[in-house]
């Protein structure tokens, strides 16, 4: 550029010297066009430094547009991807697992055989639902592929419910079959006699079963045969036919299942390749299958670039860079604290020695994010924000320290979203005199909302309309418009998004909002916290509800209470000061490694109760052991807080 506007100036001044006017009038019009010419990419580079990752995102996002649309008009399924991924490179390997790779041929020619096999003695067809209750493992894979070939949806049950919970989940989608695995069996037998009621058959994992009602299925698959089936059997499966229904917890109740369209799975299979992904990378597959994060963003993203998937039973914080390292790892996924763990691991010289460029996913805080840099080297962090049933997505895809996503004018074109005031007491919306929702300003927290549409719907839960329902809301800016509601509080400052809290987590007190999230930011940056959970407990007499924490130490480290408090005093304002402090040796997670609330939420602060650690914030002393009196004088209201 700079060369190119060198040499205009030249030949310009050549020209200027001449004494012909009208030539010389032509010289300077050229000149202050081509002054702005030269100028213009420094003002535009001045207003916007991300101006060239922008423009790369703006490309691939249209080139996704284009193949998407293509999508819709004429049918094609992940499962198609797949097949012709076999095609393009039957022998490239697939599926990495416990020391055994298989290729992509070898990984349709085994789904074949369950396909098969269930086709024959579980007589499904198209549009059958199949719940699978398994582990990571090959032939979850396998398995899921067989159905989708099949035409059939598969429903992702969580391996760790049990009982009720797990009876439940098979009400939800109306599954005709279950697969199990031999060491999973059990908790289905316990549940056997209500599934048989209901007719549900049983199909386990292995070459025999004895018992009455579980029927084998390896000896079965062992027996099929391998050939492809005909692509009839799932004719009518559409953009809109469900492929999957997968769990979502939340915090409390009863699980939900998220239908998951063709569609859907395709709109979130893109994100790596949004993100740069390449065919030739290797990704590391640890989270569970049967979350969105593990199925959707790794596994089916995975298929859509063709790549070689490194599978794992479990999360294991000592093998993963030793996994990384052996299989030539080049793509990691994270969630929620999974970047603190490796950080919290004692340093190593090698801790450089992988090949890892890539890691993304959602949930990394500022502070690790910086640690895990330092520590590991040179790998781009791309945060991510969405939720399994949500219609929205951003992508931090500049590597911005801290930020969700990057808001997007194409984005923003196709997904229309907007972040109104929320009442956190009342726990609604706020709504102006004529009843429409408030736009907050740029730099305000407000409530995710993004519209419903055509290109954006939101396929609700399945069987459970009070809770589809519950995540609409009407008339937001305009009678009769729709929206879904995120149940995130998010913040926007130039263009970056910020996570702050969700809904039910942020609390308020003395008529200030808590956002949670930000109060832990803070307990981390103290040397002797290794993990921090916090939540607002309810106090008798008192509205809202009080800063408490859930501590977890570094290890051979103790509580120190001054410094606790010197640091706590110096950066929150008092409202959000933790009032409570108690120390747990390991902080509870969710499957997808989101800090549990709830339950310490309800065991209040109750010295009689909580038999560990407790400590409460004594305006004039600090951090002292909370004790019965203390406790009993809170509650007569002689002890103001
Ligand atoms: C990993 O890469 C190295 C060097 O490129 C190669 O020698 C090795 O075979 C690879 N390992 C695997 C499991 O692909």
């Amino acid at each position: 550029w700079v060369s190119w506007t060198l040499t205009c100036y030249s030949i310009l001044l050549l020209y200027s010297r001449t004494r012909r006017t009208e030539t010389f009038l032509l010289t300077m019009i050229a000149y202050i066009l081509f002054t702005v010419l030269a100028v213009l990419p420094v003002l535009l580079f001045w207003k916007n430094p991300y101006i060239m990752s922008d423009l790369k995102f703006a490309m691939t996002v249209l080139h996704i547009g284009i193949k998407y649309s293509k999508i819709t008009r004429k049918f094609y399924s992940i499962l198609d991807c797949f097949m012709e991924k076999v095609s393009e490179h039957p022998q490239k390997t697939f599926l990495v697992f416990e020391g055994s790779s298989y290729t992509y041929s070898q990984a349709d020619k085994e789904s074949n055989k369950v396909a098969r096999a269930l086709l024959t003695h579980a007589n499904l067809k198209e549009g059958d639902t199949v719940a699978l209750f398994l582990g990571n493992e090959p032939y979850y894979v396998w398995t899921w592929l067989g159905l989708a070939k099949l035409g059939c949806v598969s429903s992702l049950l969580n391996y760790n419910i049990r009982s009720k919970s797990l009876i439940h989940c098979f009400s939800c989608c109306e599954a005709k079959v279950v697969i199990t695995s031999a060491e999973l069996c059990g908790a289905i037998e316990e549940v056997l006699p209500t599934l048989r009621e209901q007719g549900i058959r049983v199909f386990v994992l292995s070459e025999k079963s004895d018992v009455e009602g579980i029927e084998s299925l390896s000896d079965k698959i062992q027996q099929a045969s391998d050939q492809p089936l005909s692509p009839q059997l799932r004719a009518n499966v559409n953009l809109k036919s469900p492929m999957l229904y997968i769990y979502t917890s939340g915090t409390t109740g009863l699980p939900k299942a998220a239908v998951i369209n063709h569609g859907k799975v395709w709109r979130a299979s893109f994100l790596q390749y949004m993100i740069g992904v390449q065919s030739s990378d290797v990704i590391y597959l640890y989270l569970p299958l049967y979350h969105t994060a593990g199925f959707l963003m790794g596994f089916s993203g995975a298929i859509e670039r063709g790549l070689t998937i490194v599978l794992r039973r479990k999360f294991s914080v000592s093998n993963f860079w030793a996994d990384c390292r052996k299989d030539n790892v080049t793509v990691i996924q994270y969630i929620g604290e999974i970047m603190r763990y490796l950080c919290n691991t004692p340093k190593r010289d090698n801790d450089k020695d992988h090949k890892v460029r890539l890691a993304f996913g959602n949930g990394i805080r500022g502070d690790t994010w910086n640690d895990f840099l330092d520590r590991f080297g040179n790998i781009r962090i791309c945060e991510c924000y969405g939720a399994t049933e949500s219609n929205i997505g951003f992508v931090n895809y500049v590597g911005k320290v801290g930020a969700i996503g990057k808001e997007h004018f194409l984005h923003k074109r196709s997904y229309p979203y907007a972040l109104i005031r929320y009442d956190t007491e009342k726990e609604e919306p706020v709504r102006d005199a004529r009843g429409f929702c408030i736009e907050v300003p740029e730099g305000e927290t407000g409530l995710l909302v993004s519209k419903i549409g055509e290109q954006t719907p939101f396929s609700g839960y399945a069987k459970n309309k009070q809770q589809t329902e519950k995540k609409k809301l009407k008339d937001v800016f305009v009678k009769g418009d729709l929206y879904f509601n995120s149940g995130d509080l998010l913040r926007i400052n130039e263009g970056f998004v910020y996570f702050q809290d969700r809904i039910g987590d942020t609390f308020r007190w003395k008529g200030e909002n808590v956002a949670t999230t930000e109060v832990a930011d803070h307990l981390l940056a103290v040397d002797f916290v290794e993990e921090a959970n916090v939540y607002g407990v309810k106090v008798p007499g008192h509205e809202g509800r009080i800063g408490m924490a859930a501590l977890k130490l570094k290890e051979n480290m103790d509580f120190e209470a001054k410094s606790i408090y010197d640091h706590v005093k110096y950066f929150l304002p008092s409202y959000a000061r933790p009032r409570f402090i108690r120390i747990q040796d390991s902080v509870a997670v969710t499957g997808t490694f989101k800090q549990l609330k709830v339950k310490l939420a309800e065991e209040g602060f109750n010295p009689n109760i909580i038999k560990d650690p407790l400590f409460f914030l004594d305006d004039s002393k600090g951090y002292i052991p909370m004790t019965k009196e203390i406790f009993d004088s809170i509650l007569e209201g002689t002890l103001k807080l």
